[in-house]
């Protein structure tokens, strides 16, 4: 018997839905695997904002740190600024906890329409490796000359060789395991400093990783393929703005929102690993029971996958495919009126 400490943060909106069901999918999988956890949840969320002036306890990373690893529903609640949760919550613990990857995998299933014409069911399977505690997203900068018409704003992306190169050796060590291509985000015609900077960096951990074959490509000609060609790709890596925006236009590109899981990894597991679903709190849904969990579901297997059980978390997956292929049962995301519970009912039905 193994058994994991699972911090829970359900956080705000559809966020308390959606992490109940991903709970019965692990507690299940996890008694025919031999896994057991023991969860803590922690109410740190915008409404606690609202009511105590802060996302979570000044100890917040403290308390998370005994946990094996931490499960996020979401987080945002109207009336609270979108910077007060990323930067009271989701950025301390990404940074706090060296989450330097943000791992984003992407399939069109069949039983999902993608808005794409072309995306063949099962023929688009990719991940995106987004950089997630440097780059464009620095805090370095500042304003000067308020109000003035000489007002100015400088913001200062950082790319440091450590933090580029264990983001890109983690890229071609996934790559490795599965297809065997990657493919580098960048921009180094236009930004002159830190992009060049970047690809000399993909060069040189390429020839450490002799067994993948990789190219790069502009970031603007990269958003065009996601949309004309999705099915070429097999891992793509990219700094934290464009990994973050290639990303969600790949989210879009596999057909619903409601589906794209995300780990926040630290690979050298000093800390605990965060996985949450891409998608937001969903106010125009919430407190009505219909969300989609399967993007907390796909992010619990994520989850069950970093924890030293890839079978679990296949099985899984496969359960996923499963329900979308052959089960009218679904949420009304996907075109169905299931709620919530029903539809990780049926899911539990083919695990
Ligand atoms: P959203 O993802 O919450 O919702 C966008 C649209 O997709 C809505 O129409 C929603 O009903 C639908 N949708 C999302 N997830 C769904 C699911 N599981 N099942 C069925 N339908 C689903 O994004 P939005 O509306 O831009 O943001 C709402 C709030 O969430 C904001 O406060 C935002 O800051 C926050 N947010 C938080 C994130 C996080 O916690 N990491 C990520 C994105 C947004
Ligand atoms: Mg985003």
């Amino acid at each position: 018997m193994t058994n994991h400490r699972i911090a829970l943060i359900p956080g705000d909106g559809i966020g308390t839905e959606v992490v109940p069901a991903a709970r019965r999918v692990l507690d299940a999988v996890g008694a025919r695997h031999g896994i057991t956890f023991t969860y803590r949840s922690f109410d740190w969320s915008c409404e606690r904002y609202l009511r105590e002036g802060a996302m979570m306890p000044d100890d917040g990373l403290d308390q998370l740190r005994e946990h094996d690893a931490i499960l996020l529903g979401a987080v945002g609640y109207p009336g609270v600024p979108d910077h007060a949760s990323l930067w009271g919550l989701l950025i301390p613990i990404r940074r706090g906890f060296q989450q330097y990857v943000n791992l984003r995998p992407i399939r069109v299933f069949e039983g999902v329409r993608s808005p794409l014409r072309t995306a063949e069911p099962g023929a688009v399977d990719f991940v995106v490796v987004r950089e997630n505690v440097e780059g464009e997203y620095s805090e370095i900068g500042g304003r000067m000359n308020r109000g003035l018409p000489e007002e100015m704003a400088v913001q200062e992306a950082v790319f440091t060789r450590v933090g580029v190169n264990r983001v890109l050796d983690y890229a071609f060590g996934l790559a490795a395991r599965r297809g065997g291509r990657l493919t580098s985000a960048t921009k180094s015609n236009g930004i002159v400093h830190t992009m060049p900077f970047w690809d000399e960096l993909v060069a040189e951990r390429a020839a450490h990783h002799p067994g993948v074959s990789w190219d790069q490509e502009h970031i603007d000609a990269l958003a065009a393929k996601f949309v004309l060609q999705p099915e070429r790709f097999d891992v793509v890596v990219g700094s934290n703005l464009f990994g973050d925006i290639l990303s969600d236009l790949a989210a879009a590109v596999a057909g619903s929102i409601g589906i794209a899981p995300s780990g926040n990894l630290n690979p050298t597991r000093d800390f605990p690993s965060m996985f949450e679903p891409v998608h937001g709190s969903a106010p125009d849904i919430a407190g009505r029971g219909v969300a989609n969990p399967l993007g907390a579901i796909w992010s619990a297997a994520l989850m069950l996958d970093h924890l030293g059980h890839p079978e679990a978390a296949a099985q899984v997956t496969d359960a996923i495919a499963a329900v979308l292929a052959k089960s009218t049962v679904r949420t009304g995301d996907l075109g169905g009126t299931a709620s919530t519970e029903e539809f990780t009912t049926e899911l539990l039905s083919v695990l």
